[in-house]
């Protein structure tokens, strides 16, 4: 059974390519007007420009730098001026860098915690406030978090460590955001099948010596369902835990890894 998005506004980050696209297509195939952002222009308003041919909802693209608190204060207010209250945040952006903690600089740890983990407070604390001042009772906030933030990965030490905040962040959010009406949940997806984990496997190989064949294969054989999973199956689940049927479901996270880890 699909979710009903009809008469509701999303936001999507990280919606030009990958997961953040399926999920933004997912909400628009549902019924939902889809607000999509990314850093990345011109792969954005392609991506915007295909979905809203395929679906015929309202589909918005905008520039922005979610790792600014500025930068997103100043969109979230143009969104509210310009659109309308936003009923579902789906925080999806994200970014990795391939190196060991012994050799991480602190400009790479700021960068890939504020992509990651604290752009997700800060869109979260600006949809909430929306909310609120709307008089709206009703919310939804998902974020995609990853299966390294309950493993740790070698190579892949600060994005396991942003991964692992978005969880405590999910819980935290769950217990103060309830009184507004807002759940709060974060999905944990194993590997899957999008540019950015072939990007990552080539990067990381090369840092732990495999080529990146050998660390694919190193990698994935431990998936008990023996393949990668699809952006399309993740943007589902997160269309399920953000579309009104599961809004009891809050504070937690839910594993998406095949078998790859089984918390
Ligand atoms: N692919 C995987 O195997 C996998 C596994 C677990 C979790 N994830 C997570 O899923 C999410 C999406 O991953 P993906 O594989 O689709 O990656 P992707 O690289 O294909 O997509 C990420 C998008 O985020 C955008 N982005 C990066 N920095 C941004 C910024 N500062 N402001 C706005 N947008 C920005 C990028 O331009 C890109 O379009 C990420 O949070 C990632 O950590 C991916």
């Amino acid at each position: 059974m699909g979710e009903n998005y009809k008469g509701r506004l999303c936001i999507a980050t990280g919606a030009a390519r990958g997961i953040g696209k399926a999920c933004a297509a997912k909400f628009a195939e549902y019924g939902g007007d889809v607000v999509m952002v990314d850093i990345n222009k011109k792969v954005l308003e392609k991506s915007a420009a295909e979905i809203a041919a395929k679906y015929g909802v309202k589909i918005y693209a905008y520039v922005v730098d979610i790792s600014s608190f500025e930068a997103c204060e100043q969109f979230m207010a143009e969104v509210n001026a310009k659109i309308g209250t936003v009923d579902v945040l789906a925080n999806c952006a994200g970014i990795t860098v391939a190196k060991h903690m012994i050799d991480l600089t602190p400009a790479e740890w700021e960068r890939v915690m504020g992509v990651n983990l604290r752009s997700i407070w800060c869109l979260s604390q600006l949809f909430a406030k929306q909310l609120k001042a709307t008089g709206k009772t009703k919310g939804n906030i998902v974020s995609i978090s990853s299966q390294a933030s309950k493993i740790g990965e070698s190579a892949n030490g600060v994005y396991s460590i942003s991964k692992a905040g978005i969880n405590s962040l999910t819980q935290v959010l769950g217990l103060e955001y309830a009184e507004y009406g807002i759940s709060v949940s974060a999905v944990c997806p194993g590997y899957v099948n999008t540019e950015m984990v072939q990007e990552v496997f080539q990067k990381r190989s090369i840092v732990e010596g495999k080529t990146p064949e050998e660390y694919e294969k190193e990698l994935t054989s431990g998936v008990a369902m023996g393949r990668m999973c699809e952006p399309e199956e993740v943007a589902d689940l997160m269309a399920f835990l953000a579309g009104g049927r599961a809004d009891y479901i809050t504070g937690v996270t839910v594993t998406i890894a095949g078998g790859k880890t089984l918390i």
